[in-house]
């Protein structure tokens, strides 16, 4: 016996959210015969008690009109100041007394992952309000509801979905949602606000689909002609996977099919949520009646999960487009229906709905999660089931939270039995692997955890020099000749450098380019694992661009030191993509040593190096390693069970 948990969208089958999009409809058509009486009465004698630590108008007053009209009764503790969770009190006790009160709980909080905690310790159904910058389920439905019957389907319709969409929690689900409905989904994210890696990974994952990404700026070029923003329309997702290092744009729209925008959903700046000030003053999309009235614009329809600051004029609220108050009306007919469910199916009293039972290949050890808003950060979480791993192709494996769904870098790998402890690199997912099958896995924050709980480093083969300083001079040069022999215009070159050594490589190429040509390069760093903005942000650069690197129609040149499996490379493709449509983008790599598992091909390569897949090449530079002298390194991993 369990109770039936809402915590996330995947938390709904398609044919349970169909049914309940349906159902809703019916609600509705009740609700609009009021006097002759007749919403279903299907939760007389049911009490719902509404548990919100942040503040809210529609969802809150949503969910109790909603109990209230099935017949039901609804306690709520709306200002969570005004409970004893302002004397200190968990929200995992303060869920397991409430529900102990009322047949549901609808909670909405501040920390990510909050709803799954509730659940873990609540004997009712919960269902989640809005937790931090992670999920909002029931707005989607709601999204969901309002596009449907704007549209007709779901599927094969294009939205553009805009503005945070890195704290934007409705985003977040509704992006889950429509991916999973085969919609055409394009993202407008303004600067710094992008999706979050792990909730991209996800619709990656589990339905083989990538946004495409378009630029604020962008939106009268997508309402006119939203070709302009896939490159294979067939299959939009290819945007970020494109596997050759040049590309023509032009010559890819040309092969584009028509598509027309059919809803444009924007989002508001969560200011709440921000934990700095980089994103004051950027470009973020707004919606006025001069945007609307571009014919191509006839069709798409304008939502917001509301409340809106600014990013949608008032003088588009009687557009016959603009569905933002219908989405909002739509609250109670949906969210009927939601409870009505939730209620019905809810056959005893125990934990666990199919999301909060721990996930299967789950594992038991783990280091904190990555997400300083995660739940399990600030509250002693019951579950030993903390992550699960998740591994891609190249062998890079990192950990994703079983609460917030975000991703945590593996750092520190040790054996419990031999108490030995190694650095995570990619060659080594095969023990980690093994030991986590055999239960010997430990994870660790760092090195200085690992040793502080008594565990020795495993110990590297001997490394064999194979580059010296001048031949890595010498190869930096050549590389910088072959790139400005295909170079007519400086001024159309960004030089984009891969953090950190690829970094260093790109600002020495800069160099030269500056002492050859008597001019500087616009030089940028991408940061591949920190969410891919390309920034100027390099001392000591040769000019200084302005707050941005541009990127969009110019030609790029990515650097980096080696090009092993093809993945890096890739994402700083997609990266660059993300930042700006380049007229090209190639790749410049010192070293590449085979191995790759993706089809690219580096434009320029400093020197060509077989090498075996667990030998491991290292550029160890001056200003990276504080060495004297630049040189390139070889060694192999010993065997960590030999060493054992
Ligand atoms: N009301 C929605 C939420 O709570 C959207 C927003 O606040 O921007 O997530
Ligand atoms: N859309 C939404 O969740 O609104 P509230 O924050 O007012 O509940």
């Amino acid at each position: 016996m369990r109770a039936r948990h809402v915590l996330a969208i995947a938390d709904l089958s398609d044919e349970e959210i169909e049914s309940i999009l349906r159902r809703a409809e019916e609600m509705e058509a009740a609700l609009e015969k009021r006097d002759a009486g007749q919403a279903p009465k299907s939760a007389v004698g049911r009490i719902m008690a509404t548990l919100f630590y942040e503040p809210s108008t529609r969802t809150r007053l949503s969910f109790e009109a909603a109990m209230w009209r099935l017949g039901g009764a609804v306690i709520s503790a709306s200002d969570m100041k005004s409970s004893s969770a302002s004397k200190g009190e968990t929200l995992a006790d303060t869920a397991k007394v409430v529900s102990s009160y009322a047949d549901v709980l609808v909670l909405r909080h501040f920390w990510d992952g909050a709803a799954r905690v509730a659940a873990e310790h609540a004997d009712v159904p919960i269902i989640n309000a809005g937790d931090g910058s992670h999920e909002h389920p029931t707005q989607t439905l709601c999204d969901l509801y309002t596009l449907k019957r704007a549209k007709g389907t779901l599927r094969g319709i294009t939205v553009a979905i805009g503005g945070d969409l890195k704290r934007g929690r409705t985003a977040h689900s509704l992006v889950r949602a429509l991916a999973r409905f085969k919609a055409n989904i394009v993202i407008i994210p303004a600067r710094g606000m992008e999706f979050p890696d792990w909730l991209l990974q996800k619709v990656a994952e589990e339905y083989g689909y990538r946004p495409t990404v378009a630029r604020p700026g962008d939106l009268k070029a997508l309402a006119r002609d939203v070709n302009a923003l896939y490159l294979a329309p067939a299959r939009p997702h290819q945007l970020t996977l494109f596997t050759d290092t040049e590309f023509d744009l032009q010559e890819r729209l040309a092969e584009a099919e028509p598509i027309t925008l059919d809803a444009l959903y924007m989002t508001r700046p969560q200011r709440e949520r921000r934990d700095d000030t980089t994103d004051d003053g950027v470009e973020y999309l707004r919606v006025d009646t001069d945007t609307f009235q571009d014919p191509a614009m006839r069709h798409t329809v304008l939502m917001h999960p509301l409340p809106r600051t600014g990013e949608i004029s008032s003088a588009l609220d009687r557009d016959p487009r603009a569905l933002y108050f219908r989405q909002a009306a739509s609250g109670v007919p949906v969210r009927m229906a939601l409870v009505e469910m939730v209620l019905a199916e809810r056959v005893g009293r125990d934990v666990g709905s199919p999301s909060a039972r721990a996930e299967r290949g789950a594992m038991r050890v783990g280091p904190r999660c990555g997400n300083p808003n995660c739940i399990t950060r600030r509250e002693e979480v019951q579950s030993e089931r903390r992550f699960r791993f998740h591994r891609e192709p190249a062998g890079r494996a990192h950990l994703v939270c079983l609460y917030c769904d975000h991703e945590t870098r593996i750092q520190v790998i040790g054996n419990r039995r031999s108490k030995h402890f190694h650095v995570y690199e990619e060659p080594m997912y095969g023990y980690l692997d093994a030991w986590l099958r055999d239960d010997a896995l430990v994870i660790f924050d760092s090195v200085k955890q690992a040793e502080e709980a008594a565990y020795k480093s495993y110990k590297l083969g001997p490394q064999k020099s194979i580059m010296t300083a001048q031949e890595i001079a010498n190869a930096i040069a050549e590389l910088t000749d072959a790139i400005l022999r295909d170079t007519s215009e400086l001024k159309d070159l960004v030089i984009v450098g891969v953090r950190m050594a690829g970094a260093f490589l790109a600002h020495r190429i800069a160099e030269r380019i500056h002492a050859l040509r008597g001019a500087a390069v616009d030089l940028g760093v991408l940061d591949v694992q920190n969410g891919g903005d390309v920034v100027p942000r390099w001392p000591g650069a040769p000019a200084t661009p302005g707050p941005n690197v541009t990127i969009a129609n110019r030609h790029v040149v990515i650097v980096d030191d080696v090009i092993n499996s093809g993945w890096t490379a890739k994402d700083a493709l997609s990266c660059v993509w993300r930042a700006g449509r380049p007229l090209s983008a190639r790749l410049a790599v010192l070293i590449d040593r085979g191995h790759r598992q993706l089809p690219l091909k580096p434009t320029y390569v400093g020197k060509h190096l077989p090498t075996a897949p667990h030998e491991r090449v290292r550029v160890r530079l001056r200003e990276l390693d504080r060495e004297h002298r630049d040189r390139v390194v070889i060694y192999s991993y010993v065997d960590p069970k030999a060493a054992a």
